[in-house]
């Protein structure tokens, strides 16, 4: 297998993730070498540096002179929501096709630049998406597919935890979760897009008519925390709505990064013969992004997802069956035997290197920058609906979404200037 030679941007927290993913994909016969980093802090570019092996003349503190380079196949964004426009177009300007973290942007307007930046630049791009990279999604999809469940008429959109703003409840995140410049958001960007994403994707992409929506950020703060981590003002900690899509089907979102409670529910898709209910949703990346006798980054566990299919048969019995779905039980271990090629169904990065390599075309994978756009549209409906006192109309979204991606970073060295597209709404 050809060498695919990756450069990565931010060395942040999830850029250990991909390195795990990496490291994990060489040992089954990839044949990936990250050749470059950049990292606009010296000292955890060194560090990085000195835990991959990467040498001094391939580390970077500004990420432009890394991409004068003519020895990079692919460059992998792990910088944070506010700066993915920012720098995801900038990688694309320059003749690379770009892998970028979620959320896509930080608002609809962000996201669609990105997305338009493919075709403006000619250059393949990808969004970190994990929770529709494996069998619960795609068993829930074919099912709607099939009319397993009917006439689909309602789903629901659920994140919970009961303490849990990163950066604050967790300092081990970064605070530039928090912060409102380059965070932007709260829960129904960060957790959030891997649920909304989930039930939009598994419904076929409905077209969404309006949006009535809440953000609050009412939950327990302590000043003594507040001057530890610097908050200097506050970013949701939940954000709820309705949404309405053309034909009538409807979906409640309810996506919290902290409240008083134990059992909020979960994500389910409702139709008029049966119902499939989302267990363990996956939002750490699957069992490869599990480093070696370790927890994955974030500290969080492998998920395994699993399904029940609630309904009711030709003799009005009611049946409630669950469907495993994790990809390292035997059901996911005899999918792959019986199909290998689903293998790069099974994970983000995965997918993006078959995608590179040309075994997935446009057709074939996943379109998760087209799907990543469309949650950004959602949730910026959520968050207007939200400033504005009423719902939003879809047009509406279209007009008053903003551009608010860095168009100038300070950093050390100096300032970062942005040129990317002004949003233009249709
Ligand atoms: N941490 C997680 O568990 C996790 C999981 C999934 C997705 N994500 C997403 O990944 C993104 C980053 O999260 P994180 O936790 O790694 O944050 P982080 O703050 O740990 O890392 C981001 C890094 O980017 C660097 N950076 C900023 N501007 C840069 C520039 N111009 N050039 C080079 N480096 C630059 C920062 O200095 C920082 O080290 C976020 O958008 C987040 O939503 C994080």
């Amino acid at each position: 297998m050809k060498e695919l030679r990756i450069a990565i941007i931010g060395c942040g927290m999830i850029s250990h993730r991909h390195m795990t993913v990496i490291r994990n994909l060489n040992n089954r016969g990839q044949n990936l070498k990250v050749v470059a980093a950049a990292e606009i802090d010296k000292e955890k570019l060194l560090a990085w540096g000195k835990q991959y092996g990467i040498a001094e003349e391939n580390r970077y503190t500004d990420f432009r002179e890394m991409l004068r380079r003519d020895d990079i196949d692919e460059v992998e964004v792990c910088v944070h929501n506010n700066l993915h426009t920012s720098v995801s177009t900038a990688v694309m300007a320059a003749g690379f096709p770009c892998y970028s973290e979620k959320p896509m942007a930080a608002s609809y307007a962000d996201a669609k630049i990105l997305y338009d930046a493919q075709k403006k630049y000619g250059q393949k791009l990808a969004v970190q998406i994990s929770s529709i990279y494996n069998p619960q999604t795609r068993i829930a999809k074919k099912m709607i597919e099939e009319g397993k469940l009917g006439k689909v008429y309602h789903a629901r959109s659920v994140g919970h935890r009961r303490q849990g703003r990163p950066g604050y409840d967790m300092p081990f995140f970064t605070q530039d979760f928090i912060s409102p410049t380059i965070g932007v958001h709260g829960p129904l960007f960060d957790l959030g897009i891997y649920h909304l994403a989930q039930m939009l994707y598994v419904l076929g992409m409905p077209e969404l008519e309006s949006v009535y929506g809440v953000q609050s950020c009412d939950y327990w703060t302590n000043p003594v925390i507040d001057k530890l981590v610097g908050r200097i003002a506050p970013v949701e900690d939940l954000g709820v709505g309705i949404a309405r899509f053309k034909g009538g089907l409807s979906m409640d979102i309810y996506e919290d990064w902290a409240i008083h409670m134990d059992e909020i529910g979960t994500s389910f898709i409702a139709g008029s013969n049966g119902a499939l209910k989302f267990l363990d949703v996956d939002t750490t990346g699957g069992p490869l992004a599990v480093p070696e006798g370790g927890d994955i980054v974030g500290g969080g566990k492998l998920q395994e997802p699993s399904l029940v299919w609630f309904g009711v048969d030709e003799e009005a019995r009611l049946f409630e069956t669950k469907l495993p779905c994790a990809i390292g039980d035997i059901t996911g271990q005899q999918e792959l035997l019986i199909n290998p090629e689903i293998a790069k169904y099974n994970d983000n990065q995965l997918q993006w290197y078959s995608y590179l390599r040309g075994d997935l075309t446009d057709e074939t994978r996943i379109d998760s920058p087209y799907i990543a756009m469309q949650t950004a549209f959602l949730s910026e409906g959520v968050v207007l609906s939200s400033e504005l006192g009423r719902s939003v109309t879809a047009d509406e979204i279209r007009q008053l979404s903003k551009s608010i991606a860095i168009r100038d970073q300070e950093t050390a060295f100096g300032t970062i200037h942005y040129d990317f597209d002004e949003y233009k709404p249709e």
